[in-house]
């Protein structure tokens, strides 16, 4: 699905690119692989590091100062340190909060993820969307200022769903997923006045389409899901087109933190043709 990828009139593509240049995906966790994915499909010659944040995940429930400054902080010693020629921050909740101050500090493109309103509002037939996002997303501005812009004549129901974050989290680590929290999301966005109508959900967390099979099914037929990993994956395209690409190293995974990484993380990260795996 198309996305308001908060990506364009301040990224400058890169010409200069070094063949062997990463682009670097940033996220609390592995929501930020929905949009690998995406990526992979479109360039699937591109050298990549995912950087995870999982020393200080979860993102939703923190303030916007502590989002900023991790955020900022570490992207800066990333971009330091691997020289990308162009930086994706896959999380709603990081790019609503900290994407311009990111932007006025690092000399790379900066592409950005946010919740995708705008094509929501063109999908739904009964006027009514819900969306779903951590804590820290729906309050943002940003998120006023595209319900203002693209969906001022629907009705945008939003709920802060932070059990979705540790189920997608599960799941990918190979565990059960907590039912109730898929449940839970359904409900609560349900039982607002007017959510008996929703058609379409935004999924504002890039955790959130890694559990779009469960959330169809709590939500019934007749709902669709949009998330931004296409328009994001489109807007990398666009951003590099013309640029030379050489693998010189295995795509890697960072993980902030101490201590073991779980082997189960090691197995689902090759999934994802991350062959490396390093403490950041
Ligand atoms: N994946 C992140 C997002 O897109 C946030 C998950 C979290 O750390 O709470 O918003």
């Amino acid at each position: 699905m198309a996305s308001d990828s908060l990506s364009a009139p301040h990224a400058k593509p890169t010409a200069w690119a070094r063949p062997a240049a990463p682009i670097l995906l940033f996220d609390s966790g592995v929501g930020g692989l929905t949009v690998l994915d995406e990526v992979r499909k479109l360039l699937p010659q591109a050298p990549v590091i995912y950087a995870a944040d999982t020393a200080g995940l979860p993102y939703g429930s923190k303030t916007e100062a502590q989002i900023a400054a991790r955020v900022s902080g570490l992207l800066g010693r990333m971009t330091e340190r691997f020289h990308p020629r162009l930086v994706c921050i896959a999380c709603n909740t990081a790019s609503t909060i900290a994407l311009g101050m990111v932007r006025e500090v690092l000399e790379v493109p900066i592409v950005g993820t946010v919740p995708a309103i705008k094509p929501a509002a063109a999908m739904t037939r009964t006027g009514v969307i819900g969306l779903l996002g951590t804590q820290a997303t729906i309050r943002q501005a940003y998120v006023d200022r595209l319900e203002h812009e693209f969906a001022a004549d629907k009705l945008l129901l939003r709920h802060g769903a932070p059990g979705l974050v540790d189920a997608a989290e599960a799941k990918l680590r190979g565990e059960p997923v907590d039912g109730s929290a898929i449940t839970g999301a359904a409900e609560a966005l349900r039982a607002m006045p007017g959510g008996e109508r929703i058609d379409t959900v935004v999924l504002a967390c890039t955790h959130f389409p890694l559990l779009e099979e469960e959330l169809g099914r709590a939500f019934g037929p007749g709902v669709r899901f949009v998330h931004g990993a296409q328009g994001i994956a489109r807007q990398i395209e666009r951003l590099t087109t013309g640029q030379e690409w050489s693998r010189q190293v295995p795509d890697r995974a960072l993980f902030t933190g101490a201590g073991n990484i779980p082997d189960a993380y090691r197995a689902m990260l090759t999934h994802f043709g991350l062959r490396g795996v390093e403490r950041f």
